[in-house]
């Protein structure tokens, strides 16, 4: 019986360990401070902005420096217009 438990604990710390750690910076804030429009967002930065390289913390650039990059990513990540305004309205809150 005890064996399992261990067995569980060890499985459970090498799972842990072991899990993406990319999307952390970003998590970084507080979902409360997002509102629905925004954290739809976010959710769409994370789910089409990391497949080919990590997640940009959105203050990693400025606003200006962010309009020609989001031009070229949108034809990367193949998006639609109306989910590139939310990818863009997240990152520019978070400025
Ligand atoms: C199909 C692959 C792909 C996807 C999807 C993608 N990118 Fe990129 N990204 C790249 C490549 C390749 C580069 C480096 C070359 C370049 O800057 O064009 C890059 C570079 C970047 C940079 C650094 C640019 C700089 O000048 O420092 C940022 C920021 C960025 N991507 C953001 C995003 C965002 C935001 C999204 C989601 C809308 C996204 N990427 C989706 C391939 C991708």
């Amino acid at each position: 019986m005890k064996i399992k438990i261990i067995a569980v604990a060890i499985l459970g710390i090498f799972l842990y360990s072991c899990s993406p750690k990319v999307i952390a910076p970003v998590s970084e804030v507080k979902k409360t401070e997002l509102s629905p429009e925004l954290l739809a967002g976010r959710t769409l930065y994370e789910n089409n902005c990391a497949r080919c390289h990590k997640l940009y913390l959105p203050t990693k650039l400025s606003e200006q420096d962010w309009k020609p990059v989001l031009v070229r990513m949108q034809k990367k990540a193949r998006l639609e217009d109306a989910q590139m305004v939310e990818i863009s309205n997240y990152i520019y809150s978070q400025l």
